[in-house]
């Protein structure tokens, strides 16, 4: 038996990591430390108290020390391993204020790998992504984990910075930290913001899908559940102080992923509208995946074009949930940076 203590557990990525964790190990202690952001919620987690005794949720500030402590605390007995998801995640958001994503992803993590380090753990999984490394011209290689870090969105830049206090702290002061960097994830619960379900949703209501700029951006898509499998080998068997790149070896034009979202919607390609760019829109993320796929013998299991109809119907199952999300408060900042329409309930 042991105990995790998973930050931002009730967001897109964590709520699938902890669902297939407890899958995996029922009678595992879990303690998620969540804020409940605006991309924080308790829906995602459904069901969880009632099947495991041993999980428990704690709502707190990852950057307050004193919510840290008492998320520590919850874990009675310790923690042998923190899972920290925890982050301000969505590019548009810190391209419109970057205050919450340096307080979140730069001092959170600083605080979190403070606690940990006082506390002891047994491991520290620093969860990251490909954006670290920046931007890749059309023919250019996938990069390593040797790549140099060249962020370019403040959401890029405060991951970088996290994960150079997680490298720190192992080097400075032996806290036992393992780095992962994904590339774009896909699948259940993802916050309708981002690309994938923003375009499946507002396809369903007839709503047009803005496409930044030419639409031909290129990001590398991977199931989450590939990811979440994947973080479990690296808790398991990654070596510790070692970075692994996770990735779909799956890249995709944006345009692409429209247009197979009108097929597996059967909408009209008509609604995809081209719309103005990204500020500083980095044009293609590309992984070098050898490192994590030789050493702990990790791989993605499908392309996203078999997927894609299965998430069409979860999203089709789930209409509740992400009406609720999509008619709150972020419909008007999306609609004043970007001038589209989104669909609401109202709109039904
Ligand atoms: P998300 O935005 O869906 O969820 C983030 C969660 O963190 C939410 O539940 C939110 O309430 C919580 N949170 C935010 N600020 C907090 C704070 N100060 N204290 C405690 N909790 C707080 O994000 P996601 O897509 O699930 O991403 C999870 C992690 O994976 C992030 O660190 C992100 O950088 C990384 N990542 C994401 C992707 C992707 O494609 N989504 C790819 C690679 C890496
Ligand atoms: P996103 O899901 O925001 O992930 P990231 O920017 O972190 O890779 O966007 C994925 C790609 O889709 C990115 O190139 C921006 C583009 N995009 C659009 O064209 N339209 C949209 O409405 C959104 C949200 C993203």
């Amino acid at each position: 038996m042991h105990t995790l203590l998973v930050t931002g557990g009730a967001g897109f990525i964590g709520a699938n990591f902890v669902r297939s964790h407890l899958d995996l190990n029922p009678s595992a202690r879990m303690v998620v430390m969540d804020q409940l952001t605006y991309a924080g919620n308790l829906a995602n987690l459904d069901g969880l108290a009632a099947a495991h005794p041993g999980f428990r949720f704690v709502r707190g500030d990852v950057a307050e020390r004193a919510d840290v402590e008492a998320a520590f605390d919850a874990a009675d007995g310790g923690v042998d391993a923190v899972v920290h998801f925890a982050a301000e995640s969505h590019v548009d958001r810190s391209i419109d204020d970057a205050t919450p994503f340096v307080r979140t992803n730069v001092l959170g993590t600083q605080v979190l790998l403070d606690v940990a380090r006082r506390r002891g753990v047994g491991r520290f999984l620093q969860v990251s992504t490909d954006e670290v490394y920046g931007s890749l011209g059309t023919t250019d290689q996938g990069v390593d984990e040797s790549a140099p870090l060249r962020p370019n969105s403040p959401y890029a830049a405060s991951k970088a910075g996290s994960d150079c206090l997680a490298r720190s702290y192992f080097h400075t002061f032996q806290v036992p930290v393992v780095i992962t960097r994904c590339s774009n994830n896909y699948g259940p619960y993802q916050f309708p913001e981002k690309f994938i379900p923003l375009f499946i949703t507002n396809a369903f209501e007839g709503m047009p899908l803005p496409l930044y700029g030419d639409g031909r951006h290129v990001r590398d898509w991977l199931h989450v559940r590939d990811h979440c499998a994947a973080l479990e080998v690296v808790l398991k068997r990654g070596r510790i102080g070692e970075i692994y790149n996770i990735g779909g070896r799956c890249e995709r034009a944006n345009i692409d992923i429209a247009r197979a979202v009108c097929r597996a919607t059967g909408r009209e390609e008509s609604l995809i509208q081209l719309v103005a760019d990204r500020p500083g829109h980095d044009r293609r993320y590309a992984l070098d995946t050898t490192k994590i796929e030789r050493e702990l013998s990790w791989r993605p299991s499908r392309g996203i074009e078999q997927d894609l109809d299965e998430l069409v119907r979860w999203y089709e199952e789930h209409r509740a949930w992400w009406m609720a999300i999509k008619s709150g408060d972020y419909r008007h900042y999306y609609e004043k940076m970007y001038g589209v329409r989104l669909a609401t309930a109202k709109d039904r």
